[in-house]
């Protein structure tokens, strides 16, 4: 089987606070998008990185996209919700090029730029057996809270058992495309919780806190920092 990455990215990033959709804002001098697409780009195992955008994003053509060229298909056809902007992309991926049920996808967060070589290379190595597929993940480090009201607490969770999602998330295309279609990825924010839906259960790969998700503005330092020690 081949190796595809597909990194939706047609989010607005409202959570940011900001005009321009998160995976565009600068991050030492380039788009965040541009480190996310240089780290699956840069894996040899990886044919080609397939990028979804909003139907009328207006800020991707600003920038320079030519070193990618070679492994970087872009498809405008980014939905409401991530899910649904993964379904629509895996589907218009294999009208653009040839794409196997069997073959494995990466699933990316546009806002994940700090994904390193070796995170990448070790969820491809572990799960390329793999019967289901799976996703990388640390444990969580924090004392957890429960807040009913919003801002007293109710009680301490147990963070025991407990691990954060993380992206990559790597399954088989057919099967992707069967859980996203059945769930129609209503009420889940990754791709392992319509297979999960299915019954299935995806395997937890060991990551690291430096494949962070850029949501709030402090965020954007911490990955900058990060970038420059990769
Ligand atoms: O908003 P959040 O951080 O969960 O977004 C995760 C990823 O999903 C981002 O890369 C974002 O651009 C993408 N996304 C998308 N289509 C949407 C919403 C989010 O491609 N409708």
């Amino acid at each position: 089987p081949n190796f595809f990455a597909l990194i939706p990215a047609a989010g607005s990033g409202s959570r940011m606070g900001d005009e321009l959709p998160k995976q565009f804002l600068p991050l030492a001098g380039k788009p965040m998008i541009y480190y996310t697409l240089r780290a699956l780009c840069a894996s040899p195992r990886i044919s080609c990185v397939f990028v979804v955008l909003a139907p009328h994003d207006g800020e991707w053509m600003r920038h320079d996209w030519s070193e990618f060229s070679g492994k970087l298909i872009v498809l405008e056809c980014g939905g409401a919700t991530r899910a649904e902007s993964v379904l629509n992309g895996l589907k218009s991926a294999r009208v653009t090029s040839s794409i196997s049920d069997n073959d494995w996808v990466l699933v990316h967060d546009a806002a994940r730029p700090c994904l390193g070589k070796a995170q990448l290379e070790k969820l491809m190595d572990e799960l390329a057996d793999d019967e289901v597929g799976g996703l990388l993940a640390v444990p969580v480090a924090d004392t957890l809270k429960r807040s009913d009201t919003g801002n007293r607490v109710e009680r301490t969770e147990s963070r025991d058992k407990l691990w954060q999602a993380q992206t990559p998330q790597m399954f088989r295309y057919g099967l992707l495309v069967e859980a996203l279609s059945r769930t129609g990825g209503i009420g889940m924010t990754d791709d392992a919780g319509a297979i999960e839906a299915l019954g299935l259960r995806p395997r937890l790969i060991l990551s690291d806190a430096r494949n962070l998700k850029v949501t709030y503005p402090a965020d954007l330092s911490l990955a900058e920092l990060i970038l420059r020690n990769l």
